[in-house]
């Protein structure tokens, strides 16, 4: 064995070469990684060996370019020159993939030869998920291996694609059985010697571009078909332009100067120095300074749910997705059967649902009226009516039925979990876990810290999360923890605005063009405006109250604030506009023409305002986390970063606190900075400068 450098040896298997890279965590090609495949391909080809195998040790083959390195000054070899030695090989090189290959991992496969995989591996090329393309030649030479068509939606959707797939798609020559990679790489490499197989270079082979030639309405047609989907973000229309070039181009090597020239533009923009911040935002938001990775864990082998509502009946479909039993408790036989028949509803409805999958997740859920049922449950969440006295109840019940080391967890959306846990006899045991709806489908959850709650339990509860497909991120006690608490000054901003003179879809406008969803007008119309509204009680002293009164209750009585058409498209509606200057004119004021600019930053400042008050009182580890929940839970676009990175990328807070000053002086307290504001701007500091 020969070691070439500290990630990388070279052996020999009779007349095959071996080069193995071991660079944990994920083989991601850094200057050393690239020096290792350089020269350990170098000395292979000059050996006597008759061909070569790639291939990775640790969890996966290598999973892309090494993101840590981006931004910085080059080193060492480059991954062209690792490219153009196997490419350029007289020797045959084979890809023996095992877990991911990944970007510039598929890219570097994609210049052996041949590639073989076991069937768990997958391939793919997300660097668009990273607002990027993939800039080491995957955009010319995948459509060349797999196709126009295919190419296009793998490297906009960035999807992994199984083994098995890309056998079908020539991506892949052979299927490995698991377990004996090396073993069938290296008969696949003899085989290729002993037949004399030619070597194939993918940048050669044209044929598959072939079909696409003199049909830009193949490129034109995808772009109509995903423009909702793709809508803000830079990245994909990039990615396809270089396929266009590719089937355009008179050569690989033209193809390859705009692949170059595109990447370039995509690497120094905001968008994507946005997506690879958040990329590393989700993972650190994992990291809890004070529950280390090895802390012990309980283990959640039954659930127990109280409340078959919105928010119980989603939760519980976590859970029975994951392959875990619960049982879930309500009031009333009624309610129970609605619940249960909810989740059916929801698991028949969802795509490519198959019968047989609905039964089983069904069968894991038991319905019933007894919270003694929950005794065997080694988690139970609480999901019943939002009021203090009932949550008491709920878990003074619990304390008494749950069996010792049960996690009690409540999906409180803003009550103090301190003052839900002090009826318990174990406020160690309590936990928040705050989903968002609908909760079988947003991957946010919020795990919420209280004072005494145990570190294995927050331990337990990330874990979990991970297994239900969840992005957890800890929060600590406060009203509307890290999400809804800065939702409430977007909110809050927004109904001034509009009595102002702003118009409600203006407000939503600026507010979608920045990139989020819908606007919270639209959102209320879509939630029902009459959510919380008692007609009894109305008096018409807000806008919502006059709309409900006269049934705009919101798109689904045809009209809220907006008016809505039998498809349910949104226009302006000259009732709303009405209603609203009326408002104005009896307040004593006149309405004002407000401008985008004004909207936006109204919305926005006040909110990454109070995200620096959540990281002043403790009640976030760090400002990447608060972006976690944005982007995740409420739309925020991830090219934006989240209020945080976005705070940053306007000026920093010396910015922000500009900002903030200008409209206090205007417009009062509702804008004033928070102390640790006024500290980072002193000091010169960025947002992401600040560790507690
Ligand atoms: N560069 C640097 N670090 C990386 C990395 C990369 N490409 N990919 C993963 N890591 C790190 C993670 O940050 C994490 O570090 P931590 O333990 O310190 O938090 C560690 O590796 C493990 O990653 P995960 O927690 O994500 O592990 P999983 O097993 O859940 O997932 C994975 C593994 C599927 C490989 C996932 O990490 C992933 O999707 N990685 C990114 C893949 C990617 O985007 N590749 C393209 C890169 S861009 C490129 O190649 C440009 C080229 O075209 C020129
Ligand atoms: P919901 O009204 O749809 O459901 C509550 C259910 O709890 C009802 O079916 C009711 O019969 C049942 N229930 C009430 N008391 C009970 C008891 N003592 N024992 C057993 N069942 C009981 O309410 P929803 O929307 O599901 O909210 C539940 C909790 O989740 C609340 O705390 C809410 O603040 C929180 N939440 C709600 C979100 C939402 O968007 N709806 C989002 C995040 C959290």
């Amino acid at each position: 064995m020969t070691e070439i450098n500290s990630v990388t040896t070279l052996t020999q298997d009779g007349d095959v070469a071996i080069v193995t890279l071991n660079s944990p965590p994920v083989n991601a090609l850094s200057a050393n990684v690239r020096d290792g495949l350089f020269e350990g391909f170098k000395q292979a080809i000059a050996s006597d060996a008759k061909a070569v195998v790639l291939i990775c040790d640790g969890r996966t083959f290598i999973a892309g370019a090494d993101i840590t390195e981006f931004g910085g000054a080059s080193k060492g070899a480059s991954l062209f020159d690792v490219q153009n030695m196997m490419e350029g090989s007289p020797k045959p090189v084979i890809a023996a993939i095992h877990g991911t290959a990944l970007g510039g991992g598929l890219e570097v496969a994609l210049c052996a030869h041949y590639r073989v995989a076991v069937p768990s591996a997958r391939l793919g090329l997300p660097e668009v998920n990273l607002g990027l393309l993939p800039g080491a030649g995957g955009t010319q030479r995948l459509p060349r291996i797999a196709g126009v068509e295919k190419a296009l939606e793998m490297m906009t959707s960035g999807r992994h694609a199984p083994a098995k797939e890309a056998l079908e798609m020539g991506l892949v020559d052979e299927l490995a059985p698991e377990g004996q990679l090396k073993e069938a790489a290296v008969a696949f490499a003899r085989k290729v010697v002993a037949e004399n197989k030619p070597l194939v270079k993918v940048r050669d082979n044209n044929s598959k571009l072939e079909a696409a030639k003199g049909h830009p309405e193949i490129f034109e047609n995808f772009r109509k078909a995903n423009a909702r989907k793709f809508r803000g973000f830079l990245a994909p229309e990039y990615n396809i332009r270089c396929i266009e070039a590719a089937v355009n181009s008179p050569s690989f090597d033209e193809g390859l100067n705009v692949e170059r020239k595109l990447f370039m533009e995509l690497m120094t923009g905001s968008q994507s120095a946005a997506q690879r911040y958040y990329f590393f935002a989700e993972r650190q938001a994992q990291k809890i300074p004070d529950v280390p990775d090895d802390t012990p864990t309980r283990a959640i082998n039954k659930v127990g749910i109280l409340g078959a509502g919105t928010m119980g009946g989603g939760i519980a479909m976590n859970f029975a997705n994951a392959g875990i039993p619960v049982t879930i408790v309500e009031l009333k036989q009624d309610a129970l059967d609605r619940g249960l028949a909810t989740i059916r509803k929801n698991y028949e409805r969802s795509r490519g649902a198959k019968p047989e999958e609905t039964e089983k997740r069904m069968s894991l859920l038991t319905g019933s009226l007894d919270m003694d049922d929950f005794k065997d449950c080694d988690l139970v969440i609480e999901a019943v009516f939002e009021r203090m006295d009932i949550k008491k109840d709920v878990f003074t019940k619990l304390d008494a039925i749950c069996k010792p080391g049960a996690i009690l967890a409540t999906n409180t959306s803003a009550l103090n979990i301190d003052e839900i846990a002090s009826v318990t006899k174990r406020p160690e045991d309590v936990i928040g876990l705050h989903f968002f709806s609908p909760a079988n489908v947003m991957k946010l959850l919020e795990v919420i810290r209280a004072d005494h709650t145990a570190k294995d339990v927050i331990a337990t509860s990330m874990k979990l999360a991970k297994k239900i497909g969840k992005i957890a991120v800890l929060a600590g006690v406060c009203p509307g923890f890290i999400g809804n608490r800065i939702l409430a000054q977007r909110q809050r901003e927004a109904q001034k605005l509009v009595f102002e003179g702003a118009m409600p879809w203006d407000v939503d406008r600026v507010l979608y063009d920045f990139g989020f969803p819908m606007g919270p007008f639209a959102m209320s119309d879509l939630a029902g405006l009459d959510i919380g509204w008692v007609k009894e009680k109305s008096k018409g002293e807000t806008i919502r109250d006059v709309l409900c009164e006269m049934d705009r209750r919101g798109q689904k009585t045809g009209a809220g604030y907006y008016d809505y058409d039998e498809n349910r498209n949104a226009k302006p509606s000259p009732v709303t506009e009405k209603i609203i200057n009326d408002f104005i004119v009896k307040s004593g004021r006149n309405p004002r023409k407000v401008s985008d600019e004004e909207i936006l930053e109204r919305c926005i400042y006040p909110m990454i305002n109070e995200g620096v008050k959540i990281l002043e009182e403790g009640k976030a580890i760090r400002p990447s986390d608060i972006d976690v929940v944005w982007v995740n839970g409420y739309g925020w676009p991830v090219y934006r970063g989240g209020p945080m990175f976005y705070g940053d990328l306007v000026g920093g807070p010396a910015k922000v606190l500009e900002k903030m000053k200008a409209f206090q002086a205007t417009m009062g307290d509702d804008f004033k900075p928070a102390a640790l504001l006024e500290q980072l701007a002193a000091e010169g500091k960025k947002f992401a400068d600040f560790k507690r």
